[in-house]
């Protein structure tokens, strides 16, 4: 048996360590545990935090889009959901060009979604309902309609302005070829040429992704003063936290040196270089000098667990979202590796882990795990390969019970809850994610997973937009979602709702999951990952196509199936429990 050494305990004392008065009612129903940590100011230790995409959560207004108000109707829902915390895709003035990624002005409401007071109010309401708000900063780029870009475009080469991003000289006798050959993430080369005042051609600027997005110069200090400016506009206004986006990019080498990306050199040019760190140590002593204190969520993208762990220290971001466990296939071993690889990281920084199985950039977990090679990457979505919906359903039920029994935080991506699957047959001439239109749909980008929620009713919109709504939903719903809808599935236990529900209260009410213990229990079916948690809560995942054992001496709190024959004990294909001790 092995102890992992992962425990609230070992947290490096921080200057948040102090008396805590919280804006947070807590939940009527949190049934134990005066120490879990939803209920003391390191909450993202073990929150569950839904993601809001609000393009695509409700639409209030009937414009075919959603918006604050569509989510002020829904906090009821997301409280009885049994979520501990809300995270915002921007919601901030953008042309989306990027939906929302590409920020004209941070302090601003986009009036497709609403505007700031009503902002204030969610939040208010939310926290009444004992909801945090966690908010969407992205400091890697602005919007090209940001005022600092619109003024650095048409202040001319060598304007002061200029310098907030990275207007570069091209190269060629006439300046035509751009300065180095670094190409966006979105596709196509990572440099826009503008025109100078008089009309001629004029300088570059980066972007690493759409052009629409220019690239911010962090060694410039107006840049980090404004971040830290904005950090405090939220938190002032009541968020809990911020996540981070695209975390490892902000720092760039400034010689903007060439390189061979199948071969990049060590440190990389823009990724995960080591002046990075000291945004996030400053954001770090923003967010301590509230009280209670700030979080710090990262979006960092790493293979090197190590690297990884660099952003957690003490002094940095408080957690950040695990991407090798979303990208592990369906498979004992690998998820298993993932699951150690992954405490020992967060060990060596005391830092907690998370645990993510979708988000608004990458095909949704029903479609992931319904197909022979279940695992994710950004270069290949398999769009389009075989999937066998009912099994990947299975195995989505199977892994929500195998995330939520591990400790740490957890993530929710709207529309898990009901079960929703990757929208593939979207329709070119429909589809929206810059990602397509740049690679001319080599990439089949990220509008499948964007595809708004249903709620109710019949046909599309699914209860989406109102009554007589004056457009269509701005991506297009498939007609077979009228048994996914919010309300066929309230009511009915066995529904992907009410399993949610049923887990998520149960993983709030069960002492054993809200301290950091952890063993794996032997199992001599490699099919088979289990483990034990405090007191003598055991979760067992049958990962594998064939009938496991259950465990001697426990009975069964919850199970991802139905076929589980507790008097045979039988746990079936793809099916996960959660178990407790009895005496034999
Ligand atoms: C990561 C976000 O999750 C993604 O949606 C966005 O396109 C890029 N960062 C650029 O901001």
């Amino acid at each position: 048996m092995t102890i992992r050494p992962v425990r609230a305990g070992s947290a490096p004392p921080c200057a948040e360590d102090g008396a805590v008065t919280s804006p947070i009612k807590e939940p009527a129903h949190v049934a134990t545990a005066n120490d879990t940590a939803s209920q003391h100011h390191e909450w993202w230790r073990d929150a569950v935090i839904y993601q809001v995409y609000p393009r695509s959560f409700a639409d209030g207004d009937g414009d075919g889009v959603g918006d604050l108000a569509g989510v002020r109707q829904h906090l009821p829902y997301l409280a009885e959901l049994g979520v501990d915390a809300l995270w915002f895709s921007p919601w901030y003035a953008s042309p989306q060009a990027d939906a929302g990624y590409d920020v004209a002005d941070y302090r601003r409401i986009d009036p497709m979604f609403g505007d700031l007071s009503e902002a204030g109010a969610l939040i208010a309401e939310a926290h009444e309902l004992g909801l945090r708000i966690v908010v969407d900063i992205v400091p890697n780029h602005v919007s090209d309609q940001h005022a600092w870009f619109r003024e650095a475009r048409e202040a001319g080469p060598g304007a002061e302005a200029r310098d907030l991003f990275w207007f570069r000289p091209g190269r060629g006798t006439d300046g035509e070829l751009p300065p180095n050959e670094w190409q966006s993430v979105f596709g196509g080369p990572a440099w826009t040429r503008t025109a100078n005042p008089d009309g001629t051609p004029g300088e570059w600027y980066l972007h690493l992704f759409a052009p629409e997005q220019p690239d911010l110069n962090w060694n410039n200090p107006k840049v980090r003063e404004e971040h830290e400016s904005v950090l405090r506009f939220w938190f002032d206004l009541g968020a809990d936290g911020v996540r981070i986006d695209s975390a490892t990019m902000p720092a760039k080498d400034p010689e903007l040196p060439d390189f061979d990306p199948a071969s990049p050199p060590v440190p990389h040019p823009y990724i995960d270089r080591d002046d990075v760190h000291s945004i996030y140590r400053a954001w770090r002593e923003v967010a301590a000098a509230y009280s209670p204190p700030r979080a710090l969520i990262g979006e960092v993208w790493l293979a090197d667990p190590v690297r990884f762990a660099h952003y957690l220290r003490p002094d940095e971001m408080h957690t950040a979202f695990n991407f090798d466990y979303l990208n592990s296939p369906w498979d004992p071993a690998a998820l298993r590796s993932v699951i150690d690889a992954t405490f020992d990281a967060h060990a060596s920084v005391g830092a907690a882990p998370t645990w993510v199985l979708s988000n608004h950039d990458v095909t949704r977990h029903v479609t992931r795990y319904g197909r022979a090679d279940s695992s994710y990457g950004h270069a290949l979505r398999q769009h389009g390969t075989s999937t066998d919906l009912a099994l990947g359903t299975r195995r989505a039920r199977a892994a929500l019970l195998l995330a939520l029994a591990l400790p740490g935080g957890h993530y929710i991506y709207q529309g898990e809850e009901l079960g929703l699957w990757e929208v593939e047959d979207i329709p070119a001439e429909r589809r929206q994610d810059p990602i397509f239109h740049r690679t001319g749909g080599t990439d089949i980008g990220r509008d499948g997973c964007r595809v708004p929620l249903p709620w109710s009713g019949q046909e599309p919109p699914f209860g989406f937009s109102p009554a007589g709504a004056s457009a269509p939903p701005w991506l297009p719903q498939p007609a077979d979602w009228a048994d996914h809808t919010a309300e066929a599935q309230d009511g009915r236990a066995d529904s992907m709702l009410g399993f949610y529900r049923t887990a998520l209260a149960g993983r709030r009410a069960e002492q054993g999951l809200h301290n950091e213990e952890f063993t794996w229990l032997p199992s001599d079916d490699p099919g088979v990952l289990a483990f034990e948690r405090g007191a003598g809560f055991v979760c067992v995942a049958n990962l594998s196509a064939a009938p496991a054992a259950l465990p001697a001496d426990t009975e069964v709190v919850l199970a991802s199936g139905p076929e589980v024959d507790v008097t045979a004990r039988v746990l079936p294909p793809d099916t996960s429990v959660w178990l407790r001790r009895v005496r034999g």
